[in-house]
């Protein structure tokens, strides 16, 4: 239950909490809000910003004909009782800076903001997007020391996105008709699977020949990359907001999603102790199962080589967070 100055009546209303209120965080939260999922509690460190922004959401609840709270704070005590919380807060990778610096700066933020949102919402469940994401989500598992359902990612939702939005361009279909799954780490390793991807039941490996399938892979890798270089200023948060708000929204409303998640495996893809894309199925307790799929020898290797890289950077983290050449 919760209550705001802008209403004082307590609410039976699920609460998500976005820690991070900058582009893809405050996209995250209109989604939330205009999808009517949830009330909305944006948490940033500049003082004033997530409350401003709050504020500018409130006052479009009549004209998007909605009645869900979006309060805007910086202190983790007004995210009590959150049923999600989605970590978005950290840097994006700027020009000039090298992906371990990005490791080093998020790697902080991201165990702090785990480990206070935590102590106020104990039966949340976690989602992540800072980058480097595998990475992040695995970080933040330790640092809630929850069970493994209740801590995920976000990246895949968005890399099969992208994939599909490539092929449905490139076949000139409706975008929803196209279903792909992109696995493994978010980045250059990521594992896409062609052979799994079809335009309402037609496999894509019918209809477009190799050498342009596999400029669609090279794009999808590249995508956000490709925003980046495009924008100048910044990343995506568009997309990343709606794949986020699809994997709250399978939540939320208990709607069993299988979509491609960051999940800390157990064993499974031959995996263990680690943080990587795979098919879950996501429900009221977050991941309720992961699917594994029979892979030929080529994908299982790919996947291997981006989990080996993922390791690698867990490994590095975890010798920031204890001080060791940081
Ligand atoms: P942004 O710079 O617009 O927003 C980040 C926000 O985090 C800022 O408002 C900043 O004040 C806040 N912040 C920094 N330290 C904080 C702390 N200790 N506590 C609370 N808030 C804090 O960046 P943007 O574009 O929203 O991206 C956010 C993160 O998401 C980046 O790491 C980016 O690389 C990642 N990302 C991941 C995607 C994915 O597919 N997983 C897709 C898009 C972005
Ligand atoms: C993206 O894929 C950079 O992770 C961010 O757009």
């Amino acid at each position: 239950m919760i209550s705001s100055p802008d209403s004082p009546i307590p609410r039976n209303s699920p609460r998500v909490t976005i820690v991070g209120a900058g582009r893809v965080g405050s996209t995250l939260a209109q989604r939330i809000a205009e999808k009517n999922l949830a009330d909305v509690v944006l948490l940033d460190i500049v003082a004033g910003m997530p409350q401003g922004l709050a504020l500018d959401l409130m006052e479009a609840r009549g004209i998007e004909l909605h009645n869900r709270l979006i309060v805007g704070t910086n202190d983790y005590a007004d995210t009590s009782a959150s049923t999600i919380v989605v970590i978005t807060a950290g840097l994006p990778r700027k020009p000039g800076m090298s992906r371990d610096d990005l490791l080093k700066t998020n790697a902080k933020i991201v165990v702090e903001a785990a480990a206070k949102a935590i102590a106020h919402s104990p039966q949340a469940i976690f989602i992540v997007v800072t980058n480097p994401l595998d990475v992040m989500t695995y970080l933040a598992w330790q640092a809630t020391g929850l069970p493994r359902n209740r801590v995920m990612g976000m990246a895949g939702v968005l890399d099969s996105a992208r994939f599909e939005t490539f092929i449905a361009l490139e076949l000139g279909v409706l975008p929803a008709d196209v279903k792909a799954i992109v696995l493994g780490s978010h980045g250059d390793l990521m594992v896409p699977l062609p052979r799994y991807a079809h335009v309402n039941g037609v496999p894509v490996t019918e209809l477009l020949d190799a050498p342009t399938i596999e400029r669609l892979l090279e794009r999808t890798r590249n995508g956000g990359a490709e925003i980046v270089q495009l924008m100048q200023t910044g990343g995506a948060f568009f997309a990343p907001a709606s794949a986020t708000s699809v994997m709250v929204e399978s939540i939320l409303l208990n709607q069993s999603r299988l979509l491609p998640v960051a999940a800390y495996l157990q064993g499974e893809y031959g995996l263990a102790d680690i943080v990587i894309g795979v098919p879950c199925r996501l429900g009221c307790g977050g991941i309720e199962s992961v699917l594994e799929l029979t892979l030929s020898d080529e994908e299982r290797s790919a996947l291997q080589t981006s989990a080996q890289a993922v390791r690698q950077n867990i490994d590095r983290a975890q010798e920031v967070l204890a001080g060791v050449n940081s």
